[in-house]
């Protein structure tokens, strides 16, 4: 009746938000390294008629914040004693693919980027902290989607194979949470980073934000395929201790009909599952389900597939659903929807308050979405990102009181702690963001989450001096009392 014993408590963050030294050491660009905020549709890459190739095309007017990032590269270690400060158990960020192969493609890994990962995952496990690493988080190598077209082109299982070969070797009895893909669903709303895919169809010359359908359904197959490789060399390189997790971006599950008219009720379902539950039925059931045939059928994009590819994904389905939950939406057939790093947005929920972003705040909502996911696919289930993004300062005492912060999660972990009384089997809550680090969607230092702050700002300016917010103490006593003091009355509970 309370949080597991050994519930993991922690934070996450990633490779590309926090690293910065962006070339450093070996490493060559990614897919984020040339967006502002992956959600503002502005990558900086342009197509060469002449070479009939894309290439990078960096403003130089404009601060590509996370090519610095909260320079986490040369300041891990006492980053990491801040959230060992905390009492976190364990710690998620990503491997940067382009650290261990620059470019995606060489045929062996560069040494000082296992170096660096080795010397920060035993920095964790030094401060008592699990390393949840994930493999891919919007880090597909630049050279991989400018030479191959990124994941619609099935040479990257190849090169995935390799990158994580060299990784499950390198960390072999150090690393036992691995996630494969960060948001994977997320591929056929943001297929740049998401999906790691660049079209050269003449169509999408305006816009390599987005790809062809048919690209982008081939990146999804893929992806699954690769997948499935992931959990079948995670346990044959190191067995009985590697446990591999998808990674779905799962706010939209919980999309409401906006009224009870049966097509919104449908379309919100709908949207639930052409958005999310796609990605967790292929990852988790091991099965293409109808209605993505359908949408393939319907679209005429169908991707090309071998009977080999279709047995990996059935034979090797993760082991645990890892998440994001920010925010709910509701579907009206008469607003359309769109989609931002928070989830699906659609028309406004009277019944619920929004964030300074615009995000619906809404605890219940992750409830409900876990259980319905875990209704669905009875895995465990690990709650690797959710948070609250805040416009904050400094007071006139230099000081920083988040209260809004501490309600955000105080509620959400409320109903957490409901639905492990429902009966899901929850791994662990880690906090994301719980130092203040690049913005995802926006490229921005404006948006906020950490319990630490970091003096760090949109123009690039600041001393990347790090300061405990309010909200630090809280969640460290949340913590130490595994979670029992957030529950009224919690030990006379039956
Ligand atoms: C998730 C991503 O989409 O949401 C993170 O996995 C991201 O990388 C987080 O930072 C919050 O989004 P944002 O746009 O507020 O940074």
């Amino acid at each position: 009746m309370s949080f597991p014993k050994n519930f993991l408590w922690g934070g996450a963050i990633a490779a590309n938000q926090a690293e910065g030294a962006w070339l450093e050491d070996g490493k060559q660009p990614n897919a984020t390294d040339i967006c502002i905020g992956i959600s503002t549709k502005t990558p900086s890459i342009k197509f060469n008629e002449e070479t009939g190739k894309w290439e990078m095309a960096l403003d130089p007017n404009k601060a590509y914040l996370s090519h610095e990032g909260i320079d986490f590269y040369h300041r891990y270690e006492s980053d990491l004693e801040l959230m060992a400060g905390m009492g976190f158990n364990s710690f998620r960020t990503s491997i940067a693919w382009g650290r261990i192969f620059p470019n995606g493609d060489e045929e062996e890994p560069n040494e000082k980027g296992l170096a660096f990962y080795e010397k920060m995952i035993d920095k964790m496990l030094s401060l008592g902290m699990e390393p949840v690493i994930t493999l891919s988080h919007y880090e597909t190598p630049l050279h991989l989607m400018t030479e191959y077209g990124g994941w619609s082109n099935p040479k990257l299982i190849e090169f995935w194979k390799r990158y994580i070969t060299a990784v499950f070797t390198r960390y072999k009895g150090k690393v036992k949470y691995y996630l494969t893909f960060n948001e994977v669903n997320n591929l056929q709303r943001m297929s740049l980073v998401a999906g790691g895919v660049l079209s050269t169809d003449p169509a999408f010359r305006d816009k390599p934000y987005d790809a062809p359908l048919k690209e982008k359904w081939q990146a999804y197959y893929n992806i699954a395929v690769a997948n499935a490789w992931t959990v079948k060399l995670g346990h044959e390189i190191d067995p009985g201790y590697a446990k591999i997790g998808c990674m779905i971006s799962s706010s939209s599950v919980a999309c409401y009909p906006y009224n009870c008219d049966p097509e919104n009720v449908m379309g919100a379902y709908q949207n639930a599952r052409n958005i999310t539950l796609y990605m967790g039925d292929t990852f988790c059931l091991g099965i293409i389900p109808g209605y993505v045939k359908r949408i393939w059928n319907d679209n005429d994009c169908w991707p090309e597939m071998s009977e080999e590819g279709i047995q990996m994904i059935h034979d090797y389905p993760v082991e645990f659903y890892s998440f994001s939950y920010y925010m709910s939406s509701t579907y009206d057939k008469e607003v359309a929807m769109t989609v931002n790093t928070g989830g699906a947005v659609g028309r406004k929920n009277p019944y619920l308050k929004y964030s300074d972003w615009g995000w619906a705040v809404d605890p219940v909502g992750m409830r409900y979405m876990m259980n319905f996911i875990y209704d669905r696919y009875h895995l465990p289930m690990f709650i690797v990102e959710n948070g609250i993004g805040l416009n904050e300062s400094l007071d006139e005492n230099g000081e920083i009181h988040d209260p809004e912060r501490v309600q955000y999660v105080r509620d959400h972990l409320e109903q957490v702690h409901e639905a492990i009384l429902d009966g899901v089997d929850v791994m662990g809550f880690l906090y994301w963001g719980p130092i203040d680090v690049v913005s995802a969607g926006s490229g921005e230092m404006k948006k906020r989450y950490g319990f630490v702050y970091v003096d760090r700002f949109n123009d690039g300016t600041g001393t990347l001096e790090r300061k405990k917010k309010a909200s630090y103490d809280w969640y460290k006593a949340v913590i130490e009392s595994n979670g029992e003091n957030l529950i009224p009355g919690f030990k006379h509970q039956k």
